[in-house]
């Protein structure tokens, strides 16, 4: 493996929605060496939206941590980056991979990778803005036979990016198929710059089969992550884990705290709260214990048949809100708002 980036290894990918405050503080316990922010969008964030600006900021709990940012329009994008750096971010991530219409219709996102000639523009705005590092994410391209990796990767190099994310799919592959390791790997061995690479690393053999001949300087997990946080501390601890039902709620409720400090115990606090969380449960749910499936699950792969351990087991792997509700109750949610006079610190003024 190459030399690390910021003396990282194992990052939390950026999960917009998912991978929020609470949630990078939860994966830093269990072992995360780095973080990335949730994706903020520049031209909001230059507008002074409060709640797109918050998402640049870092928890303090968190170790290394990089705020991501997204745009077309270099302007913007070194406005928002500044401000990351203002806030504290230790790298800003350049987003050019994120797939969805109302970012692509704009002009960001993975729609730079169709022109890679033309993003010079927009790294180098970034680059002069700041003084921390500053790294970008991408895809291996926009349409299903793209390959734009290297290309991009040799501007961002130029203009003096100083690492980047590198997922193996398109973006006409969304999440679906395999992540090309391949052509990851192809890039890392051409790059002098650090890559990280990203896709479909889910458990902390993933990690350690990779590592023993990666040319990565690092390795990114996401949706793993949300399905079996406690991945980083397999990496961390270089052997596989099997919790008790009993442990996983014991954790969870570590996160259920965690959520409630960073948005508030008062009526606004916990529907924000509770949202998040059941929207977590659903990815938690997914997790089969390897020791009853007989082998670790793919992250692409449902398997809805199988036979928990014990009654808790059994609440863990259902996939209905009621049975979530419940998870929530146990773990100690409350029932009740309290008068919270603290102000919602998710919000930031630009
Ligand atoms: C629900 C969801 C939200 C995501 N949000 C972001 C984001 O805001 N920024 C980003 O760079 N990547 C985002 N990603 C992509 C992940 O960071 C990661 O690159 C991708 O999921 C592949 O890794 P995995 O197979 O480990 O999930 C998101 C992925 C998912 C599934």
């Amino acid at each position: 493996m190459k030399k690390p980036f910021l003396n990282a290894r194992i990052f939390m990918g950026s999960m917009t929605n998912l991978a929020n405050r609470p949630f990078r503080r939860w994966v830093t316990g269990f072992g995360a060496e780095a973080t990335i922010g949730e994706m903020a969008i520049a031209s909001y964030v230059v507008k002074g939206g409060s709640q797109d600006a918050a998402l640049l900021r870092r928890d303090a709990h968190e170790k290394i941590f990089g705020a991501q940012i997204v745009g077309a329009n270099p302007n913007h994008l070194a406005k928002a980056a500044r401000l990351a750096e203002r806030y504290g971010a230790d790298f800003v991530d350049f987003n050019c991979a994120c797939p969805h219409q109302s970012v692509i219709s704009h002009g960001g996102g993975a729609m730079l990778l169709t022109r890679p000639d033309k993003i010079v523009t927009q790294l180098d705005a970034i680059r002069q803005a700041v003084s921390i590092p500053v790294t970008i994410k991408i895809r291996k391209g926009y349409e299903a036979d793209d390959d734009v990796a290297q290309a991009v990767v040799d501007v961002a190099q130029r203009v003096g990016f100083d690492a980047v994310f590198i997922h193996g799919r398109t973006k006409a592959a969304q999440y679906r198929g395999p992540c090309d390791w391949e052509c990851i790997e192809a890039v890392a061995r051409n790059s002098d710059i650090p890559v990280i690479g990203c896709g479909d690393l889910a458990h902390g053999n993933d990690v350690m089969c990779r590592e023993e001949t990666s040319a990565c300087a690092g390795f990114a997990l996401a949706r793993g992550a949300l399905a079996k946080p406690w991945v980083f501390r397999e990496i961390a601890e270089r052997q596989p884990l099997d919790p008790s039902s009993q442990q996983r709620l014991e954790w969870f409720k570590t996160l259920v705290t965690y959520t409630l400090d960073a948005f508030g115990r008062d009526r606004r606090g916990l529907d924000k709260s509770q949202k998040f969380l059941l929207n977590q449960l659903e990815f938690m749910c997914r997790y089969v214990p390897p020791a009853v499936l007989g082998r670790e699950l793919p992250t692409q792969e449902r398997v809805e048949l199988w036979t928990p351990r014990d009654d808790l087991e059994a609440l863990w792997a259902q996939s209905s809100r009621d049975a979530h509700k419940t998870l929530l109750g146990l773990a100690g949610f409350p029932e009740e708002p309290v008068a919270d006079p603290r102000q919602d610190d998710e919000a930031g003024k630009p």
